[in-house]
């Protein structure tokens, strides 16, 4: 039980790359990667160890989602900018980070939807090793259409 007068124990300002590996669950190594690429800021305590933000975990967790989303690191790094200078995260950058990748992402899932729902059919490709080559791109009619498997293109048809 603490005394009314006992101080209140508040979180470090700072984190070491050890703890920041393991609440964030990337490895130290991935760390300092993230850091040489401009990702990551950190300072150096008295030890010269190098101390980071509790915000870095934030940072590292936006890094990891926009990797699972196959968004390239130069556009994770653009849209962490205002971060990487100072800029407090508040929930308006946060929301300014999501509006910025939200047409890539939706972009990026109808294409997943694509491959996922016609891979296994006639793609129009040029290929003709399917039955159904016949019936959706007989004597590779679909080469009219430019190169590359047409079926796959957002905005296909069939
Ligand atoms: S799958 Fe290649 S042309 Fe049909």
């Amino acid at each position: 039980m603490s005394c009314k007068n006992s101080p209140i124990p508040s979180s470090p300002p700072t984190i070491s790359v050890g703890a920041l590996s393991r609440r964030s669950g990337i490895a130290v190594s991935a760390i300092h990667f993230y850091e040489r690429q401009g990702l990551l800021h950190s300072t150096r305590n008295a030890a010269n160890h190098r101390r980071y933000s509790r915000a870095s975990l934030r940072v590292l967790a936006i890094i990891k989602a926009g990797q699972r989303a196959g968004i390239p690191l130069t556009e994770i790094r653009q849209a962490l900018r205002p971060a990487l200078t100072g800029t407090a995260l508040d929930q308006q950058e946060w929301q300014r980070i999501s509006e910025t990748w939200r047409d890539d992402l939706d972009r990026r899932i109808r294409t997943l939807e694509l491959v996922r729902d016609r891979l296994g059919g006639c793609i129009r490709c040029g290929c003709l090793s399917h039955e159904l080559c016949q019936m959706f791109n007989p004597g590779d009619e679909a080469a009219a259409e430019g190169p590359g498997a047409a079926g796959l293109e957002p905005g296909a048809d069939r």
